[in-house]
């Protein structure tokens, strides 16, 4: 096996190269399309960065699989043997109004567990990276373990979105839940709120709808520091499926999971 320690050295450069290139894009105009909805945005950057991150893959490890969310890697149905998971840019919509509030998040699987998992804040140059069993760490200084807490006591980041009527959650029991939280937050960009809580700046995380490549490098980093990151069904995550995440520290999380999240599908 390849040395860990400096395949995630290297994924860090491609990252500082990819960020280097965010930042010089400031600069131009952006091309901006919609993919399944007109609020699912796309910008030719976010597709630049993942063909930036595939050629370097593909250089040092031509056998290795790719997933990236703007299609330019594979197409995977079995998670055997090393397989990268990549978004170009988590949070989109912030990157396009706020050119702030968003990252580069990539993890590296073998077998379908996680290996090491990267996100970076490009604005806020800001490195959140772990290896599995080596513990995880914010701009070089460990993270400290995450300990259990209380709802009452908690920040939840949730987007408004769950609490109006939708398909995918019974939206009153969500109501219930802010009501009695300590407060929320929303940041739309999923990598940065896994962190959020990672570092214990939010104390839970939850949405209905991700992609492997939202999740995959947070859930490599809650591991480490005893956060819980599960489907909002309580399952485990998968680099092969979409799905819900709720991730919170201990005891937040097994009350909203027990007492308001209750999925229609
Ligand atoms: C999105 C962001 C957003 C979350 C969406 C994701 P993208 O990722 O993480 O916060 O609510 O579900 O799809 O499209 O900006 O990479
Ligand atoms: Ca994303
Ligand atoms: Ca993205």
């Amino acid at each position: 096996m390849e040395n860990v320690t400096v395949m995630r050295e290297q994924a860090m450069q491609w990252i500082k190269e990819a960020s280097a290139y965010i930042h010089d894009s400031f600069q131009s105009a952006l091309t901006i399309d919609t993919k399944s909805n007109a609020s699912d945005l796309v910008t030719n950057i976010d597709q630049e960065v993942e063909k930036l991150f595939i050629n370097r893959i593909r250089v040092a490890y031509p056998e290795h699989a790719i997933v990236g969310e703007e299609g330019f890697g594979d197409e995977i149905e079995r998670t055997d043997g090393y397989v990268w998971v990549i978004d170009p840019i988590d949070g989109t919509m912030n990157f396009i109004h706020q050119q702030r509030n968003f990252a580069i998040s990539l993890a590296l699987y073998i077998d379908g567990k996680g290996v090491f998992g990267i996100v970076y804040d490009v604005a806020a140059n800001d490195m959140y990276y772990a290896i599995s069993g080596e513990g995880a760490y914010m701009n070089g200084t460990k993270i400290a373990r995450v300990e259990e807490g209380y709802l009452e006591q908690a920040v939840v980041s949730v987007n408004a979105t769950w609490l109006t009527e939708n398909r995918r959650l019974d939206h009153e029991k969500i109501a219930q839940l802010v009501r009695r939280a300590r407060g929320t937050r929303s940041y739309g960009c999923a990598a940065l709120e896994m962190m959020y809580v990672v570092t214990g700046k939010l104390d839970a995380y939850m949405t209905p709808r991700l992609a492997p490549w939202d999740f995959a490098a947070g859930a490599i980093m809650a591991n480490e520091v005893g956060v819980i990151a599960t489907t909002l069904k309580g399952e485990p995550l998968s680099i092969l499926h979409k799905s819900g995440l709720l991730i919170a520290r201990r005891g937040v999380h097994e009350d909203m999971l027990t007492n308001y999240i209750v999925c229609k599908e």
